[in-house]
């Protein structure tokens, strides 16, 4: 288990945690850290003094190296600046490819992660200058950029690009790290299985939700919880109003039942209304089991809260036993 990926994130543990807007905040970021393993904060969307204190919170726990997560779909040159100002070590950048970005922030010094959902985008994304390929496929949780299933997706773009690949979707134990390693990942990003870390910060009732799903009941949407972000598909835990959505014919935008009923309201007191993609917090107050409970396929393997760094630890090590065990299954 051994890939030059630790050497340019300078980590002992080849596993990211994924940005998880709204439940990787900075302690998860700087657990994973710690551990020996790489965090990705999700930064997008805010002001660049927000995107400044993101970043100082993480620093105050942590020394290591971590990426910010920008998202290309709104507005992010703000983000970007502020990355390069305080010289984070790496942008993580999703939602599209835009080869502006990337050049920018390697002229700025910084280390870019793009995530891709097929090989043709690997490789635009390597020739623009992208230093890490993240290979997202469509089990993952949360919004889903690509089409194209894990275990086919990392070959696929392992083969189109030299520089590292680091799977993502459908990873939430040793096996799916062992696994994503023998397709050529150098490493993995795991999103879904971090949402039961102690540090992730979601409600009580989607965390309760999320640890006792199964495998069948997530759904990729095209664009169900498209308020705030419309025709951004995206997977999450199937629930009472995805349930009335589909009873009514899996109406279009503007025609499905209860369009803008208030159905919560964020800890700052905003509305939440029905369909709007947002990631219920410990303190969202409403009916948190009617809104986006983002997931991934892999959530039948999360059964249990633990500390961050012990599931750093718990998947490296699972990983490590079974290929140094691997030879005896052939
Ligand atoms: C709650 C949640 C929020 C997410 N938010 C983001 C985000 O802000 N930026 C991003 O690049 N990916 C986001 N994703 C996708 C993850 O980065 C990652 O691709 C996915 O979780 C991997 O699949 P898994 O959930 O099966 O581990 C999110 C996923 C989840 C579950």
């Amino acid at each position: 288990m051994s890939s030059d990926i630790r050497e340019l994130l300078k980590i002992e543990k080849p596993i990211l945690s994924a940005p998880m807007g709204g439940a990787a905040g900075p302690d998860l970021v700087a657990a994973v850290c710690n551990a020996g393993g790489y965090g990705v904060i999700p930064l997008w969307g805010k002001p660049a003094a927000q995107v400044a204190s993101g970043i100082e919170a993480v620093r105050a726990l942590t020394d290591r190296n971590f990426a910010v997560n920008i998202n290309l779909e709104f507005p992010y040159e703000e983000q970007l600046q502020a990355c390069i100002d305080k010289q984070v070590h790496a942008v993580s950048l999703f939602w599209g490819m835009e080869p502006e970005a990337i050049s920018k922030a390697k002229t700025g010094g910084l280390l870019v992660m793009a995530s891709v959902g097929n090989a043709a985008e690997a490789k635009a994304a390597e020739e623009a200058g992208a230093d890490i390929i993240v290979a997202q496929g469509w089990e993952a949780g949360g919004h889903v950029w690509g089409q194209v299933a894990t275990m086919a997706l990392i070959p696929a773009v392992v083969d189109a690009v030299s520089v590292p690949v680091v799977a993502a979707g459908g990873i939430a134990d040793g096996r799916g790290m062992a696994a994503a390693l023998m397709l050529g990942a150098s490493a993995v990003w795991v999103g879904t299985r971090f949402l039961a870390s102690a540090e992730a910060t979601i409600h009580d009732e989607y965390r309760r939700r999320i640890l006792n799903a199964t495998e069948a009941q997530t759904e990729w949407y095209y664009d169900l919880y498209d308020v705030k972000w419309p025709q951004a598909p995206h997977r999450a835990l199937a629930n009472s109003t995805a349930q009335e959505w589909k009873d009514a014919g899996s109406a279009a935008p503007g025609q499905r039942p209860n369009e803008q009923e208030i159905i919560g309201r964020r800890p700052d007191g905003e509305a939440v209304v029905r369909y709007q993609s947002y990631t219920p917090l410990p303190e969202t107050q409403g009916d948190v089991e009617a809104m986006s409970l983002w997931s991934g396929q892999g959530v039948s393997m999360v059964r249990e809260v633990m500390p961050a760094a012990q599931i750093v630890h718990e998947i490296f090590n699972e990983a490590q036993a079974l290929l140094n065990a691997a030879p005896s299954r052939l």
